[in-house]
């Protein structure tokens, strides 16, 4: 599928994006394992949540889905899974493989782990070295890629690790293990990364205790079903975000967005450039603070992004990039490796199509030079990577032409309907099948 976009419009209205996507792929794994019955509503209905979702499926747990992101989750407690009969498929799901590798390496079971293209070419060695230090034997194909074979049965110990990169998965993974560990299980790490893990954790009455950047839990405990209430996605508002602060005009409100600070990069890097954002009934929903979010337009300025903010904004960089390509002066991006290891290397995904938009820009190894201009348009590639092609697609409202952005497929791991809901806040977007 591809979408095309003709150039101009703006954004108005008021929409809620799809739930979030790290505490959808978590709701359905503490939910699994908890004691009791688990019901989460806003559950993201993508396929990144909906493979997690399936794969406790096959592992012995009665899920039943009640449509408008409504899952019920009958838990069959930390020791209650199934063998499952084959290859659990993650898809395009990073989260989903990290996480339940952690998971699987304290089942008495084997398991396989696979999963599309995108998601085997992508390095586990990361989550494999600190769950080898526990006791897990895991095996990779060359370079730590997936499909990856977890031998079951392997006694677990807990371990204090530090983390080599500022990654949310890793440390969920070795928590979760940490779960089935004999004795003490810690991280520290080396900027702060999403905690939706602890959170849900604790929600769940598993104690985890933080201080001194130290993230630590005990082995052998227990999970109690809770009700979730799943926020809007923040990283899929991000796409609105910038598309109503480049396209004059625009006014628009996100209701029921997360805006845990371990993920508001996007909303303090916007605003350094000179977005219009108000925060609006701030609450707290679940153990997780909610805002609506109102963004008009603004003319913006490019920055120098400061790292601390990298972490914080890790999945938002798509559409950053595109706000620095219709700010004034030049953005630049550094300590953001990280990128080059996502859905796709997002650095070099977005400065072949910036470059075909004609924004000049310069590839650093850790990050990029934009500086901001005038978009022309042309045929943009994804490389697969969803948040490339949403990204993409918001540029048109600044564009001169128009934009055509191939194989947007994968848009549907995370934010199904986005071309409708796009349409609907003023993108002239259409959609075709190749
Ligand atoms: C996620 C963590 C981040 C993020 C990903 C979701 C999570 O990945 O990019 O989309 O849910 O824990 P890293 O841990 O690789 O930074």
């Amino acid at each position: 599928m591809k979408f095309i976009l003709e150039p101009g419009g703006c954004i108005a209205g008021e929409a809620r994006v799809p739930g979030d996507k790290s505490m959808s792929h978590r709701s359905v794994m503490l939910g699994a394992l908890a004691d009791g019955t688990t019901r989460v509503r806003g559950f993201l209905e993508g396929e990144d949540a909906l493979a997690t979702l399936e794969a406790f499926r096959s592992m012995g747990v009665s899920i039943e889905r009640g449509g408008a992101g409504e899952v019920t989750i009958h838990g069959v407690g930390l020791h209650g899974l199934e063998a499952p009969e084959a290859p659990l498929d993650l898809g395009n799901a990073g989260t989903g493989m990290r996480l339940l590798c952690g998971l699987m390496a304290g089942q008495p079971f084997d398991t396989r782990l696979t999963g599309d293209a995108s998601l085997c070419s992508r390095p586990m060695g990361r989550v494999i070295d600190p769950l080898v230090l526990m006791g897990a034997a895991i095996d990779a194909r060359e370079g730590g890629r997936p499909p990856l074979s977890i031998t079951g049965g392997r006694p677990l110990h807990g371990i204090h690790y530090d983390l080599p990169m500022a990654s949310a998965q890793v440390k969920s993974c070795v928590l979760l293990a940490g779960l089935y560990a004999e004795g003490r299980t810690s991280v520290t790490e080396p900027a702060p990364t999403r905690d939706h893990t602890e959170r849900m954790l604790r929600g769940f009455g598993y104690p985890v205790e933080q201080e001194n950047g130290v993230i630590s839990l005990q082995g052998g405990g227990s999970l109690t079903a809770a009700d979730i209430d799943v926020p809007a996605d923040i990283s899929s508002a991000a796409f609105f975000l910038v598309a109503a602060s480049i396209a004059p005009g625009s006014d628009l409100l996100l209701s029921h967005v997360g805006i845990n600070a371990t993920r508001t990069g996007v909303l303090n890097i916007l605003r350094l450039m000179g977005a219009d954002i108000t925060l609006l009934n701030e609450r707290e929903v679940g153990g997780e603070p909610v805002a609506d979010i109102r963004v008009r337009y603004a003319p913006l300025h490019g920055i120098d992004i400061p790292e601390d903010q990298v972490p914080l904004a890790i999945d938002e960089f798509p559409a950053l990039f595109i706000a620095a390509a219709c700010a004034e002066g030049r953005t630049v991006l550094r300590g953001a490796e990280e990128l080059r290891v996502k859905e796709s290397d997002r650095i070099a995904a977005m400065a072949e199509g910036l470059s075909t938009l004609g924004v000049a820009n310069e590839v650093l190894e850790d990050g990029i030079v934009i500086d901001g201009g005038t978009l022309g348009g042309g045929e943009i590639r994804t490389h697969m990577d969803h948040r490339i092609a949403m990204a993409f697609a918001i540029a048109a409202l600044r564009a001169e032409r128009e934009i055509v952005v191939l194989d947007c497929d994968h848009v549907a791991t995370s934010f199904p309907g986005f071309e409708r809901l796009a349409g609907k806040l003023g993108l002239r977007i259409g959609a075709r099948d190749d």
